[in-house]
């Protein structure tokens, strides 16, 4: 296997701000709660016309930037996310166009807050068996578009945003390893019941607010930080490395707490986990990818650090990477 790193990184956020003293208007809530409770203080929100694609393509086009590429030397694109423009075609299909990237192969995968790595571990195995050269990894949501405004246990979570990377063979470090898994018994834990094929629209499922995400964040919590915990420490045993090794870890943001009960189980200090939760809330498929890139431009990775990125999310799935950088 060819080695295969990240060359290029980009992000977009929307432009609305809005605050958890906004939302204290909306539901009973405080930003005393969601500050302790989540680590929350604000989160953005895409406007009305701006599509999942709209984020994926800022973000992309950054990234190309970052990386010195031009779109047609893509010959893949994948986007994760669980809020797409539409059921189909892919948001992947409409990236491809609006950037021109005429060559590139392009789908989407639907792995909840772990997509992004997900994603990023198939682009490794196409790039490093040589099928394809340069891959464009985008983690898009605009979770805003699938959040009940009514409900303050799932409200005040979430936002939208958008995360890059490039990826392409390189002669030393790169991804060192990857571990992913699955446990689909636990559905009921966060999903979004209607608009599939098991529930499609209609008066009723719109009227029973069915089109809105559901969580049980407590369950959750717990299986959260037991499967992060186990993940970051069967990537970084297949990478041959230990805890001391591990310069930074960027887990999925999803509740401060649950980072940082993960962060003491592993044993790491403060300063070695990176948290931007405060300024996006959880943003899916897009959290982890977007705290890699400002770990990145923040200078919080350098050359030769070795960066562990960890997430946990719907399905239940997970997704751990160990990179040399
Ligand atoms: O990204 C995918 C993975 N996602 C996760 O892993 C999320 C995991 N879960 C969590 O982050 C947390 O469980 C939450 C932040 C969702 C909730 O925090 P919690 O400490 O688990 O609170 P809770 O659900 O046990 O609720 C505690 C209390 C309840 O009131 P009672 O029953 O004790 O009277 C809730 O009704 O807090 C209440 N509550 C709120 N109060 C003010 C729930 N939401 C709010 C709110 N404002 N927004």
């Amino acid at each position: 296997m060819r080695k295969v790193g990240i060359v290029g990184v980009g992000e977009y956020l929307p432009q609305r701000v809005l605050t958890n003293a906004d939302l204290e208007k909306l539901v009973d809530t405080s930003d005393e709660w969601i500050t302790t409770r989540t680590g929350i203080k604000e989160r953005r929100l895409a406007s009305g016309d701006e599509a999942v694609s709209d984020l994926a393509i800022n973000a992309a086009k950054e990234a190309l930037a970052n990386a010195h590429l031009n779109p047609e030397e893509l010959d893949l694109i994948i986007i994760a996310t669980i809020t797409p423009d539409m059921q189909f075609p892919s948001v992947a299909s409409i990236v491809q166009n609006a950037l021109s990237a005429k060559t590139a192969v392009a789908f989407d995968i639907s792995a909840a807050c772990a997509g992004f790595v997900y994603a990023l571990s198939i682009a490794q195995q196409f790039i490093g068996l040589g099928t394809y050269k340069i891959a464009l990894v985008v983690g898009a949501e605009k979770l805003s578009s699938v959040t009940d405004w009514q409900d303050r246990n799932t409200c005040v979570l979430f936002g939208d945003g958008a995360g890059a990377c490039i990826l392409k063979e390189v002669k030393s470090g790169g991804i060192i390893s990857t571990y992913l898994g699955c446990d689909g018994s636990k559905l009921e834990l966060l999903n979004l019941p209607a608009g599939g094929s098991r529930l499609p629209a209609s008066h009723e499922t719109v009227n029973a607010r069915q089109h809105f995400l559901k969580m049980q964040g407590n369950e959750l919590f717990k299986i959260a930080v037991k499967t992060m915990t186990d993940a970051a420490e069967k990537v970084l045993k297949q990478a041959g490395l230990k805890f001391s090794d591990v310069d930074l870890i960027i887990p999925h943001q999803a509740n401060s707490r649950i980072i940082m009960a993960v962060g003491k189980r592993l044993g790491l200090s403060e300063d070695k986990i990176f948290l931007n939760i405060e300024k996006y809330g959880n943003m899916s498929s897009a959290s982890t990818a977007t705290a890699l890139v400002e770990a990145v431009k923040e200078g919080r990775v350098k050359k030769g650090d070795i960066v562990l990125l960890d997430s946990f999310g719907a399905g239940l799935v997970w997704g751990a990477c160990v990179i040399k950088w």
